[in-house]
C-alpha cells in the first residue's frame, strides 16, 4: 500500500490543542506508513533546506524552519492578510500588498523542495489549506508524478473576491495541477464551479495556457470532529473540574457559551450586541442568565486583528456598563486558550451556543457542542448560517449573523426552548455530528485520493 503524506502549515506538534483534525491524520498515520510534514515552528537567518525528520508521540514529522522575512511574507502577509480575507469576503480588511506574493510562492518552492528529496514515486501526497495552494505546481516542476489532494479547510471565494487576489490566475492554474480537490461545503464547490466553468477558459496562469480543471476533480468533503470522544470527554476528570468552578460562579443562572479564535470571520462583536438586545429586550432575563465568550488570541500581529480584540474589548465593556449590577455581571469574556477536556465541559454545561461566524469554512466548535451534550437535558445550538456546519445542522436554529434582532430572538427561543424540543433537535444534530465524523473525512478522502480511483456520481469533473 503507498505511503501517505499529510503537509500542513502547522504540523501536529505545534497545534495549540490536540484538535479533531490531527487526531483523525494521526489515527491514520497509525494505520498506514507516511508521515507529516510542514514547518517547524523556527525561524532561522540561514535554515537548513532538508527536512529533519522526528517522532513525536509515535508520529513520524519531517520539518523544515524558514527565515524570518519569508515567513513574515508567506503566513502573516500573502496567507493571512490578503487569501484568508478575501475568501471570507472581506475585502475591506484585506492588505493587498502584491510583493509578498513571492515570499509565498518561495516557501512553497521551498517546502517543495525539501519534500521532494524525501517523495517515494507512489507515495500519496495529502496538502491542507490555503498556505500551500502551489505545492503541486512546484512538486510537479521538480517532477513529482504522485497523486496529489488538496484540502480546502475555508471557504471558497465568490469571483469577485477572487479577482481582489493578487496573481489569482496562477493560483488557480495551481489548483488545476491537483487530482483531488476537497471543499468543506457545497456552497463552496459552487463558487468554485462557477469560476471553473465560465471564467477558467479566459483566466491565464503564469504561462500562456487558460486556466484548465479537466485532470482535476472537485468533491464537497464536510470534515466532522469525534462526538463520541466528546461525549466521553466531557464527563471525565478534567470537564468535571470545570464544571464545578463554574456552577459556583453560575447558581441559578443559564450558561450562554462561545468559543472561537479571535478572529474578524466569527463575527464576535455583532454576537455581543446580540447578547446585548437580549438583556435589553427581556429584562426578565437579566440575573438569570451569563454569557461566557471565550477567545483566545490568533494572529495578533495583524493590524485587524488588534482591531477585532478592541472592538470586542468596547463591546463586552459597553455590555457591562449597561447591565451589570454590583451583584450581578452579564458576561464574562477570556482572551485565553482552554484544553478540550475544559471545554467539553463547558459544552455540556451551556444551555445555549453562539456560534456565529460571519462566514467559516465549516466551524467544529458547532460539532463539539454537539457532541457533548447531556442527551436528558442538552442545550440548543444557535448557528450561522453563513458557517459551512449549517448544511450539516439544519435542526440548530439558523441565523443570519449580521443582523443582531435575529440573532438575540433565536437566543430567546433557545433560552425559553421546552425540554422536548430540545431533545428532539440535539437528537438529530448528534445523528449528524456522528454521521460526518472526522474519521470517515479522512479515510473518505483518501480512498477518492487513492490511485486508481474512480469518480463517484458526487463528484465534480471539470
Ligand atoms: O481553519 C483554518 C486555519 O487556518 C487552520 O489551517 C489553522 O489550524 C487554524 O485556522 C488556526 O490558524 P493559525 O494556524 O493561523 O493559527
Amino acid at each position: 500500500m503507498s505511503r501517505i503524506v499529510i503537509v500542513s502549515n502547522r504540523t501536529p506538534g505545534r497545534e495549540p490543542a490536540a484538535g479533531g483534525l490531527a487526531v483523525a491524520l494521526r489515527k491514520v498515520l497509525d494505520e498506514r506508513e507516511g508521515f507529516w510534514f510542514g514547518w517547524s515552528g523556527k525561524l532561522s537567518e540561514d535554515p537548513a533546506r532538508e527536512a529533519r525528520f522526528e517522532n513525536i508521540d509515535g508520529l513520524d514529522i519531517a520539518q523544515i524552519d524558514l527565515t524570518r522575512d519569508d515567513y513574515h511574507a508567506y503566513y502573516s502577509g500573502f496567507s493571512n492578510s490578503i487569501l484568508w480575507p478575501s475568501f471570507h469576503l472581506r475585502l475591506d480588511l484585506a492588505n493587498i500588498e502584491s510583493h509578498w506574493y513571492e515570499g509565498y510562492r518561495r516557501v512553497n518552492q521551498q517546502f517543495a523542495k525539501a519534500l521532494m528529496a524525501v517523495l517515494r514515486p507512489d507515495d500519496v501526497v495529502w496538502v491542507h489549506d490555503y498556505h500551500l495552494i502551489p505545492l503541486a505546481t512546484e512538486l510537479r516542476n521538480l517532477g513529482a508524478r504522485n497523486r496529489i489532494g488538496f484540502y480546502l479547510h475555508i471557504p471558497f471565494p465568490t469571483t469577485d473576491a477572487l479577482y481582489a487576489i493578487p496573481h489569482h490566475g496562477e493560483l488557480m492554474h495551481d489548483l488545476s495541477r491537483y487530482d483531488l480537490i476537497g471543499m468543506q461545503a457545497q456552497r463552496d464547490v459552487a463558487a468554485f464551479t462557477e469560476f471553473a466553468e465560465h471564467q477558467a477558459p479566459s483566466t491565464f496562469g503564469a504561462h500562456t495556457q487558460p486556466v484548465d480543471f479537466s485532470r482535476t476533480e472537485i468533491e464537497v468533503f464536510p470534515i466532522g470532529s469525534e462526538p463520541d470522544a466528546f461525549a466521553r470527554m466531557s464527563t471525565s476528570p478534567a470537564a468535571t473540574k470545570m464544571v464545578k468552578r463554574m456552577e459556583r460562579v453560575l447558581g441559578n443562572q443559564r450558561l450562554v457559551l462561545g468559543v472561537d479564535r479571535l478572529d474578524y470571520s466569527k463575527g464576535l462583536p455583532q454576537r455581543v450586541e446580540a447578547y446585548e438586545k437580549l438583556l435589553a429586550n427581556n429584562a426578565r432575563l437579566r440575573r438569570g442568565v451569563h454569557f461566557l465568550q471565550v477567545a483566545p488570541p490568533s494572529r495578533d500581529t495583524i493590524k485587524q486583528y488588534q482591531e477585532t480584540s478592541d472592538a470586542l474589548d468596547a463591546m463586552c465593556g459597553r455590555v457591562m456598563g449597561r447591565f451589570a449590577e454590583p451583584d450581578w455581571q452579564p458576561l464574562t469574556y477570556v482572551k485565553r486558550a482552554y484544553g478540550q477536556p475544559s471545554l467539553a465541559g463547558l459544552y455540556r454545561l451551556s444551555r445555549a451556543a453562539l456560534v456565529t461566524p460571519l462566514r467559516d469554512g465549516m466551524n467544529l466548535v458547532a460539532h463539539e457542542f454537539v457532541g457533548a451534550q447531556n442527551p436528558d437535558d442538552p442545550g440548543v445550538l444557535v448557528l450561522s448560517r453563513f458557517a459551512g456546519a449549517a448544511e450539516i445542522f439544519p435542526d440548530a436554529l439558523l441565523v443570519n449573523p449580521f443582523d443582531t434582532d435575529e440573532t438575540a430572538e433565536a437566543l430567546r427561543m433557545a433560552l425559553d426552548m421546552p425540554l422536548n424540543e430540545r431533545r428532539q433537535r440535539w437528537t438529530a444534530l448528534m445523528e449528524a455530528a456522528r454521521h460526518h465524523n472526522v474519521n470517515d473525512w479522512a479515510l473518505r478522502f483518501l480512498d477518492r485520493l487513492a490511485p486508481g480511483a474512480t469518480a463517484t456520481s458526487s463528484s465534480r469533473d471539470i
